[in-house]
């Protein structure tokens, strides 16, 4: 569960204003909440996934990290900008302060972690915490339980073997097959590359978990705040200190 806090107190630990000063702000209508003018003082928020501005700035939580889950669009930038202008997964987010927790390439949708937390995204991101993603593939063609299995003992890129994935064929229909992979690993159009290398070109990829994390009912574009649970189970599972 995330903490609902009084907007007025939110502003005041924020080091906008004193709590009384904050409360004249609010009835004054100069703060804003998800793009809305609130002019209610009791007013309550989820101070790590509404976007609070005042005077058209946003305000940040002081001292506290912030962690997001996001479906990220195909088409989106993983980066945090684009010298050529074009739409990042920060565009996607009111916070601006994070960075992707590494990345999906241009045209892979799915999960999509930010973060200002160096010390939590180096480790997810190193193999040698063996964090799982799971991806949703379509590819072309039907796999056969050898090609699988090539999967499954862990095949040759141009850089040398990856790890062993877990494989699951989920469904063929037409030319084009579904399946379920899981890997810990995140090289470079790693997915793409390793079903390349059995004959099976990906037309569609998704990433659909993360550690134990899912997309849940979250809408391609959309993005919520990991819970204070959540960003514990995950630093444990690193061995970050709580
Ligand atoms: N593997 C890929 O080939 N692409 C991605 O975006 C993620 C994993």
């Amino acid at each position: 569960m995330t903490e609902r806090i009084r907007l007025h107190k939110f502003l005041a630990a924020s080091g906008v204003a004193s709590r009384r000063a904050a409360e004249k702000m609010i009835a004054d209508g100069k703060v804003k909440v998800n793009g809305n003018v609130i002019t209610t003082v009791g007013f309550s928020i989820n101070p790590l996934a509404d976007k609070i501005e005042v005077n058209g700035k946003i305000i940040q939580p002081k001292g506290s990290r912030q962690y997001y889950l996001l479906y990220k669009t195909a088409g989106t930038l993983t980066s945090v900008k684009d010298p050529h202008g074009r739409q990042t997964v920060i565009d996607l987010l009111p916070f601006k302060d994070v960075f992707p927790v590494g990345r999906l390439d241009l045209d892979t949708e799915g999960l999509l972690l930010l973060t200002d937390d160096g010390d939590l995204a180096y480790r997810l991101t190193h193999p040698r915490f063996k964090v799982k993603k799971k991806y949703l593939v379509l590819v072309k063609g039907k796999p056969g339980e050898e090609k699988l299995a090539l999967l499954r003992s862990g095949i040759k890129l141009e850089e040398g073997f990856v790890s062993p994935a877990l494989v699951q064929l989920l469904s063929t229909h037409g030319n084009k097959s579904s399946l379920h992979l899981t890997i810990h690993e995140g090289k470079k159009r790693q997915i793409k590359r390793m079903f390349a290398v059995i004959g099976h070109p990906v037309i569609f990829l998704k990433r659909i978990g993360y550690a134990f994390l899912t997309l849940q009912d979250l809408k391609p574009g959309e993005y919520r705040a990991l819970t204070r649970a959540e960003v514990l189970r995950l630093k444990k599972m690193v061995g970050l200190k709580c």
